[in-house]
Parts: structure tokens; C-alpha cells; sequence
């Protein structure tokens, strides 16, 4: 079989830039990005994007309509399609068995119980999102035990590397695309059909194969361990604070070293986003099933660490504004995960946002990418607070960091904004509540240059 039709099983964060990128670079093949939300589809069909990606309207542009589509029609998507991908989401189990930790597969099973429902012609079912160990072989079960005359199954893990904010870049440049198969003629030929669409422009090189299971464990560990570097040197912080070492001269010193490397020891108030707490919340819960209380309690700890950083910087913030907040306004720039993406899934700015809310003050926040419904959202779900009207009388969105800024006693940097670097803070200084704070929970800031103007000014792993 040569691949003529791709459709994928979710427009999110994931399934719609990988798929515009496939559109992109397989001119000759048919992608249908598909989704169950009405909203999201219009959005993915407008000229506002549902995502904010750098370089991907440009993409969505020159293919969509062309030879990309972006559907609510999911049965007839995987009607005509020759490979399937399942990019559905996979939170963390809100209820019942395992909950707070297990990923919650039930949008990956009703996508392949609507595949075997459907399909009418033999599928490779490629497995995007995020999931346990042996999830394969669940989908695979649900076929198998659906299947129609004639119609065969081969089942892939696919698992996808990208990072947002970068996601455009990460897809053309992959460090390595993974593919896991079953070591059948079968399985390996349905694995090859994979590789010929990723070598339409990655280099066989770097396209890596494997038995399935190694493939989806392997993107756990991934993300186990970059979140683990931080939550490494978000340790260290603490103690360059007690000390007087700098953190980001250790990061250095240390990152210098080949065999460990500069990336991702970058110390901040902690990591958010939709993947690494979800991810390693789910290996730990596999390692407990397992029966492996030690490899659980290791993984646990990068948690715990990240949970501690984020404290550590809130209460930082509260015990240098003599203990109270209770009347105080206190601007926070930045709401999104990190810098680059509207997405504020897990951002640490939400746990900001919330301690301070608790201690009594009004909170006035600008981010240039998060929408006010979404700011909304987070601060007044029932999950972060009891009383929403309260929060809300206290919460003031702002489209300009100036406004934001104005008659507030303190500023905490949540996101790294390239803009947050260059606003012109004499500026924003006189027309703060004096003593004026700045905490830099990104150690972005010129720390001296703002000290000499008047400010306060506090951030990880250094004493200023
Ligand atoms: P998302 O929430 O942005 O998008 C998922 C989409 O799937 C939603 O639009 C939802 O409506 C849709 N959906 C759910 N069930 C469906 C069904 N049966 N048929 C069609 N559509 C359906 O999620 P995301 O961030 O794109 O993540 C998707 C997966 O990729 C997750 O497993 C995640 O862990 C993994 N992942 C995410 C990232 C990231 O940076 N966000 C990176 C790598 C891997
Ligand atoms: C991550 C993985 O990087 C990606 O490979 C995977 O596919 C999905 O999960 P993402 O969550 O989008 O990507 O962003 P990432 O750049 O990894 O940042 C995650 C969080 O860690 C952010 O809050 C970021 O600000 C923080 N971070 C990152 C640090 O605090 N320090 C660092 O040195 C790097």
C-alpha cells in the first residue's frame, strides 16, 4: 500500500501542526485533521488559529484547502483513510481507579472503537498522544474484536517530540522521529510506509525503530527526564539562595561538561505545561502497578520538587511584603506555561495567581498571547477556588504590561517573554506603590540595573 490518505483523530496542540507539517512536506497526500469539537475545527477553518504556534499560519496558509483539511466529518475521515492518527488528549484520571495519577485513555478508546466501527478497508492505526505502556495493545484489542471481513489492523506508536512555542521548527527539524512496531512482515511493512511520509524530510538517519512497548515508554522517559534536569537544578536554587552561589553560574559550570550538556537547566519558578506532570504522574502510577515502590518514589520526587519551587517563590513574595498582601495590588506578567504559546495548561503563573488570591490581594495580569476567558477559567474553576466571585472582584486582565502595572506595590515575572526584557521599568517604577518589588521567577531582568533604579527586587537561586 503507498499512503494516499492520512486523517487524524484530534485537531489539538499536537494533531494540528504535526498534520500541517505532514500537508506541507507530502504534497502528493491527502490529510484530514478531524475533531469532535465544532469550535475547534471552525477555528482551525478561520484566519485566527485555535493555537498560537510562531511559523504555523504560514504553513496552515499554503496547504490548507489544498491538500489539508480541517473536519468535524470524523466517520467519513476514517472512511477514506489509509493511515490513521490517534492524537486525542490523555489527561490525568480525575475519578475512580488510580485517579491523580493513571492517564485517562477513554478519548483514545472511543477513537479506536469509532475506527472499527467504521472502517471498511485495511488501516494503519499510528498512535500520536502520550500513553501507558502496552496502550497499543489495548487498541489493538478493541479492533481485533470489532473487525469486519476483510479489513486488517497493523497498530503503531508514532509519539511526538515537540515542544509548543517551538512546535513548527521541532516537526521540521526532529532530533528523531520514533516508530514502534510489531516485528511481523506485517508490522515492519506497516512501520516502513510510516518512515516513507517522515522521509519526505528527515533523514532516514534519524528515524529510529523499535519493538512498540520500547517506543512508548520511551517518550515517558523523555519527558521524565528533561523534567527532571529542572527540578535538579530548581534543588540547587535553594541552596544557592542559602548561600550565595549563583544558580545560573552552576548551570553553566555544569552544562559546560559534554556528557551533561546546557540545555534545560534553566532554574525558574517551576515547570508547567500539559505534558511533563501528566506524563510522569503516569509513570509513576505504571511503576506502582508493577510492584516497583523505589523506581515510583525516584520519579515522585521530580513532582515534589517542582511543587516546592513554586511554593518556595509565593512564599518569598508574601513574607517580603511584611507578611500581608491582604489590599495590595500585585501585577503579573505572563500567564501561558512558557513563552511563545497562548497554552496555560499548568502554568506555574496559575499557582501564582492562586496563593496570592488566597493571601488577600487584587491581582492585575497581562500575557500577550492568553485570551481573558481563558485567565478566567483557570482562577475560578471549582478545582482552584471555592468562591469565584471573590477571585473575580479581585482579577483584572490587561491587553497593555503599563496598565497592568500601574499602582501596584509589586510585579512577579511568571513567563519569559522576550517583550518583559525590554519594557522601560523607570517608567513603570513611578507609577508603582513605593517599596516598589520585582520577582523575577525567570530570571530574565537586569537584577542591578533595576535595583539602581529603586526596585526590590527577588528571584531564584541568587541572593540579591
Ligand atoms: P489537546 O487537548 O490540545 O487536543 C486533543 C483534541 O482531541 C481535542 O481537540 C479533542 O476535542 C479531540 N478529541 C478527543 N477525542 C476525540 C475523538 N474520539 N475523535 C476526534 N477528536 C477527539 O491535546 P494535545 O496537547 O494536542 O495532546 C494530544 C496528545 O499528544 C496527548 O496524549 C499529549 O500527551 C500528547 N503530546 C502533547 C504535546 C504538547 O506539547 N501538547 C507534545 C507531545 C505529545
Ligand atoms: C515538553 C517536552 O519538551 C516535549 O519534548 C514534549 O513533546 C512535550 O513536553 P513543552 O511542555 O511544550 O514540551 O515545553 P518545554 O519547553 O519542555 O517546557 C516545559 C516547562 O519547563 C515550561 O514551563 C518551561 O518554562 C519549563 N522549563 C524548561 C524550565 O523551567 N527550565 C528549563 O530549562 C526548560
Amino acid at each position: 500500500m503507498t499512503i494516499k490518505n492520512i486523517c487524524c483523530l484530534g485537531a489539538g496542540y499536537v494533531g494540528g501542526p504535526t498534520c500541517s507539517v505532514i500537508a506541507l512536506k507530502c504534497p502528493e497526500i491527502k490529510v484530514t485533521v478531524a475533531d469532535l469539537s465544532k469550535e475547534r475545527i471552525a477555528q482551525w477553518n478561520s484566519d485566527k488559529l485555535p493555537i498560537y504556534e510562531p511559523g504555523l499560519d504560514e504553513v496552515v496558509k499554503t496547504c490548507r484547502g489544498r491538500n489539508l483539511f480541517f473536519s468535524n466529518d470524523i466517520s467519513g475521515s476514517i472512511l477514506e483513510a489509509d493511515l490513521i492518527f490517534i492524537s486525542v488528549n490523555t489527561p490525568t484520571k480525575i475519578t475512580g481507579n488510580g485517579k491523580g495519577r493513571a492517564a485517562d485513555l477513554k478519548y483514545v478508546e472511543s477513537a479506536a472503537r469509532l475506527i472499527a466501527d467504521v472502517a471498511q478497508s485495511n488501516k494503519i492505526v499510528v498512535e500520536k498522544s502520550t500513553v501507558p505502556v502496552r496502550a497499543a495493545e489495548s487498541i489493538a484489542n478493541i479492533l481485533i474484536a470489532n473487525q469486519k471481513p476483510g479489513v486488517t489492523y497493523q497498530i503503531l506508536s508514532n509519539p511526538e517530540f515537540l515542544a509548543e512555542g517551538t512546535a513548527v521548527t521541532d516537526l521540521l527539524s526532529a532530533d528523531r522521529v520514533l516508530i514502534g512496531g510489531e516485528d511481523t512482515k506485517e508490522g515492519r511493512a506497516a512501520v516502513e510506509e510510516l518512515c516513507s511520509i517522515y522521509e519526505h524530510w528527515i533523514p532516514r538517519t534519524k528515524i529510529v525503530t523499535m519493538n512498540t512497548w520500547s517506543s512508548e515508554l520511551s517518550k515517558l522517559a523523555a519527558n521524565a527526564m528533561l523534567a527532571q534536569r529542572i527540578s535538579s537544578i530548581n534543588s540547587l536554587s535553594a541552596v544557592c539562595e542559602a548561600t550565595g552561589a549563583d544558580v545560573s553560574e552552576v548551570a553553566r559550570a555544569v552544562g559546560l561538561d559534554s556528557r551533561i550538556g546546557s540545555k534545560f537547566l534553566q532554574s525558574s519558578v517551576g515547570f508547567g505545561g500539559s505534558c511533563f506532570q501528566k506524563d510522569i504522574l503516569n509513570l509513576v502510577y505504571i511503576c506502582e502497578c508493577l510492584n516497583l515502590p523505589e523506581v515510583a518514589a525516584y520519579w515522585q520526587q521530580v513532582i515534589d520538587m517542582n511543587e516546592y519551587q513554586k511554593h518556595r517563590f509565593t512564599t518569598k513574595i508574601v513574607e517580603s511584603c511584611f507578611n500581608t498582601l491582604s489590599g495590595k495590588k500585585i501585577c503579573i506578567l505572563g500567564f501561558a506555561f512558557k513563552k511563545n504559546t497562548g497554552d496555560t495548561r499548568e502554568s506555574p503563573a496559575i499557582h501564582v495567581a492562586k496563593t496570592l488570591l488566597d493571601e488577600g490581594a487584587s491581582i492585575k495580569i497581562y500575557d500577550p498571547k492568553v485570551d481573558k476567558e481563558q485567565i478566567d477559567e483557570d482562577l475560578t474553576n471549582p478545582y482552584v477556588c471555592e468562591n469565584p466571585e471573590d477571585f473575580r472582584k479581585r482579577i483584572a486582565i490587561y491587553t497593555d504590561p503599563y496598565a497592568a502595572s500601574n499602582g501596584c506595590h509589586a510585579i512577579v515575572v511568571c513567563t519569559e517573554w522576550d517583550e518583559f526584557i525590554h519594557l522601560d521599568y523607570k517608567k513603570i517604577y513611578g507609577n508603582m506603590m513605593k517599596p516598589a518589588y520585582i520577582f523575577d521567577g525567570r530570571k530574565i531582568l537586569d537584577h542591578q540595573a533595576l535595583i539602581n533604579m529603586g526596585y526590590h527586587v527577588q528571584t531564584i537561586g541568587k541572593k540579591l
